[in-house]
């Protein structure tokens, strides 16, 4: 979604603001823009509809928006195309707003400053704000802001600009993420802690309501009603901050490559002394009375919860329904004190699994989340938090993210049937060994990673894909046709192997390309039938199987063998091959994969 930075200080503000927005490159972008006050009290500004590399020259490196005040923002379009008259900064007469989210009653007040005489130039819903400033301009900056944002209904994150006082920017948090950063004679106001990993680690997160009033030598945090509020200042971890890609072409494959010790960081902090270890206040209580167990989630962490729910049901007995949090929020879920909802996402703060929460909470479930974004919206909902320790995730397309979430959904299953008494000991640490070997077959898997290369760049696709699996290789076969889609644009679906002749069976032709994941021993027999069903309609079938499960190989016309474990835990370690795959196709076809056209890497609106 939009990435937003304002900075004031001791420096050249376009170079901050052009450094900070290349670190906010990895949230996706469509447009981009930043404005600075220079010493005239003039709003200079810059925007462009390519990458933030062209703001720099166009500025001709910051020498046209000279000033030590600006603000900046790349812009995911929602409100009107992705053009120069809707990129941000949008301006009045004497204000300069960047916007993350939507400002849902726009258009109502945009009758009304119509009315006033306020003349539109761009198809956003964020061009209110600017004029609205200008309106209720009476006495000071922040009480315009006071008054403009009182009006304002929906998701905002807000920076905004003014004229009359050139050394200050204004920050509003409405249910769209925005921190503060300290500096040295310079402070921040930004959508993420990457934007401003490169000049602090000193970092507040506003609250929904906070208005922050930032000047060079200190920053002030007011409620909406005015009244001052202590923030507490965190210090971040450098770890945290580190945006580097280590020599690797693209930040995925370098995600891809970090899995195996991302996965062994998360299973050992959950893993103590070689025992489950899930501590929260409550916890054990809750999971004792539970009689059901829903998941919320969107996307790759969406899929992360169908690969878990086969752990989660087959070793703690307990129901488990995993929902899309979109559909769920608006849906009427029979949730009770009795119902443990989990909520999984990396970023912490997509708007869907927010509200998806936020009625569970309502109506009176125990919420648990799983997210990799330390203090982000959904960890600091849930009445527990089980961090995934994956560090930052920079690609669109989530690679880590997911296994160190199926890790963490699979230990705490493990916990469940452990605490419900669901489970013999000699079971659980036969499981335990089993997860412990996770990175290690991960790695076997990236050391495949020419072999997977060569399919990729020999691979034929006509108009679609097709990824057939059952039970948790069906699980695999989604997370593998979305990685594949979102990053090299081919079009492609995910069956659960059995239902494919209900109907879109009609849809494979000669030459078609259908993965058939097979790495279900018990499954096998069926997965045969639905191969040949496949074959003998033209279908060119690659098959992935276990190690040593010689009976697909014959009747593929390419197989691939991946290394054994339990089929509880197999979509942790064989996703690694289709991310690869997918990694390698995307590449072939020379597309932008750390920036996927119209994505986002976190959806922070509806
Ligand atoms: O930050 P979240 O895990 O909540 O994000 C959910 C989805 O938007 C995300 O997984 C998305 O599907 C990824 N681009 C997939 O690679």
């Amino acid at each position: 979604m939009c990435g937003i930075i304002g900075y004031t200080g001791k420096n050249k503000a376009s170079t901050v603001l052009f450094d900070s927005l290349l670190n906010l490159e990895y949230r996706g972008y469509d447009s981009a823009g930043v404005a600075v006050i220079d010493d005239n009290k003039n709003i200079n500004t810059v925007k462009t509809v390519n990458r933030v590399q062209s703001l720099i020259q166009l500025s001709e490196n910051g020498e046209k928006i000279q000033g030590k005040t600006g603000i900046g923002h790349t812009r995911w379009a929602t409100h009107g195309s992705p053009d120069i008259k809707n990129a941000h900064p949008h301006l009045s007469e004497k204000f300069a707003v960047v916007h993350n989210g939507i400002i849902e009653n726009y258009s109502l007040i945009k009758k009304e400053l119509i009315k006033d005489g306020f003349v539109f130039k761009s198809e956003t819903d964020t061009e209110v704000v600017p004029f609205l400033l200008e309106k209720n301009y009476k006495v000071s900056f922040l009480e315009s802001v006071i008054k403009t944002v009182q009006k304002l209904s929906g998701s905002f994150a807000l920076v905004i600009l003014c004229k009359d006082e050139p050394d200050t920017l204004i920050a509003v948090k409405k249910f769209s993420p925005l921190i503060i950063g300290f500096g040295e004679n310079e402070n921040f106001a930004a959508s993420d802690i990457t934007a401003v990993s490169n000049y602090t680690q000193k970092i507040a997160y506003l609250d929904d309501g906070e208005i922050a009033v930032i000047k060079p030598d200190g920053i002030k945090v007011y409620s909406i009603e005015g009244k001052l509020v202590c923030k507490e200042i965190k210090t971040v971890s450098r770890e945290s901050l580190s945006i580097d890609k280590n020599g690797y072409e693209h930040f995925m494959l370098k995600e891809i490559y970090e899995q195996p010790q991302a996965f062994t960081k998360t299973a050992e902090h959950y893993l103590k002394k070689g025992d489950l270890s899930f501590e929260a206040s409550g916890l054990d209580e809750v999971i004792r009375k539970i009689e059901k167990i829903h998941i919320v989630a969107c996307g790759s962490a969406y899929h992360a919860g169908l690969a878990a729910k086969f752990a989660f049901e087959e070793l703690s007995g307990i129901e488990v329904n995993v929902e899309i949090a979109s559909e769920y929020r608006y849906s009427f879920p029979f949730i009770s004190d009795k119902t443990l909802v989990i909520a999984v996402s990396q970023s912490g703060e997509t708007a869907d699994t927010i509200a998806a929460l936020k009625l569970a909470k309502e109506k009176g479930a125990y919420t648990v989340a799983v997210v990799n974004v330390k203090n982000s919206t959904i960890s600091r909902m849930c009445d527990s938090v089980f961090y995934t320790l994956a560090g930052s995730e920079i690609a669109v397309a989530t690679t880590k993210g997911y296994t160190t979430q199926l890790c963490v959904l699979s230990l705490f299953a493990l916990y469940i049937a452990r605490k419900r008494n669901r489970i013999e000991t000699q079971q659980l640490h036969k499981f335990i060994e089993e997860i412990k070997y996770v990175p290690l077959k991960m790695t076997e898997v990236l050391y495949m990673a020419e072999d997977i290369k060569n399919l990729a760049y020999k691979t034929v696709i006509n108009s679609s894909v097709f990824f057939i699996g059952r039970n948790t290789d069906y699980a695999i076969s989604q997370e593998a046709s979305l990685k594949l889609k979102e990053i090299s644009y081919i079009h492609s679906e995910s069956y659960a192997a059995g239902e494919l002749k209900h109907g879109t069976i009609s849809l494979i032709e000669e030459g078609t390309t259908v993965f058939a994941v097979c790495c279900n021993k018990d499954l096998e027999d069926k997965m045969i039938s639905n191969i040949k069903e496949v074959r003998a309609r033209g279908a060119f079938v690659i098959s992935v199987a276990q190690v040593g499960d010689k009976n697909i190989g014959g009747i593929s016309d390419k197989i691939f063998y991946l290394p054994r474990t339990n089929r509880l835990f197999s979509p942790l370690i064989h996703i690694v091959f289709f991310q690869l795959l997918s990694y390698y196709i995307a590449l072939k076809k020379d597309c932008d994969i750390d920036k996927p056209r119209n994505l986002a890497k976190s959806v922070t609106v509806e």
